[in-house]
């Protein structure tokens, strides 16, 4: 499963600080998804799974705040994510398996912190399953799933540009934002969500 593929680029230990940051920011989010998720109508399966993914993220988040010794900015308000579940399944998905690419640069420089990619790749199987399911279900609830990935898609250069925006990953910007998108477009076009290029709806 091309989940558990490492990736082969190795950034310089100057990266590390910056990479952290990231870090500290990404996990913030996906803790304050995870949490915005359970209040949407959800499937029982999912709305257990997400407890155990909310006390993740939030280990995740307090090593980073340790090891940053500050906290993240952030509003008050909890993210909007889409109330469909194919719709939501998909955001998920996409932002997991976006933090499990970071993850793998992660832990090149920082092996101690290997438990966080384990924990990133259980978090991308199980909505890799999800969205499988949702697939093979009912015509409109996969049509929603597809018409969703290819929106997230679309808008996931931007997201990874801000990734990256720190000077530091200069010399290896285009070089990373091609292998992760990469990495990220395998995975949809693995479960079924993307056509694959040139097959793709404009
Ligand atoms: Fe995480
Ligand atoms: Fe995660």
């Amino acid at each position: 499963m091309s989940s558990v593929r490492t990736t082969s680029i190795r950034l310089p230990p100057e990266c590390e600080p910056a990479l952290l940051e990231r870090f500290l920011k990404a996990e913030a989010m996906a803790l304050r998804t995870v949490r915005s998720a359970q209040l949407q109508g959800v499937p029982p399966n999912v709305y257990a799974f997400l407890r155990k993914h909310e006390e993740d993220e939030q280990q995740h988040l307090a090593q980073f705040e340790t090891m940053i010794g500050r906290q993240p900015r952030l509003r008050e308000r909890l993210p909007s994510v889409p109330r469909q579940w194919p719709a939501l399944a998909v955001q998920i998905y996409g932002y997991e398996s976006l933090g499990l690419e970071f993850a793998r640069l992660l832990v090149a420089l920082r092996p101690d912190l290997s438990s966080i990619l384990e924990d990133e790749v259980v978090h991308v199987r199980f909505f890799e399953h999800e969205v499988r399911r949702i697939l093979m279900g009912a015509d409109e609830a996969a049509e929603q799933a597809r018409v969703s990935a290819h929106a997230w898609w679309r808008k996931l250069p931007r997201t990874v540009a801000r990734y990256l925006d720190a000077a530091v990953f200069d010399p290896l910007r285009h070089l990373l934002t091609e292998k992760v998108l990469g990495a990220v477009e395998q995975q949809f076009i693995m479960t079924g969500l993307l056509a694959k290029q040139g097959e793709r709806r404009a």
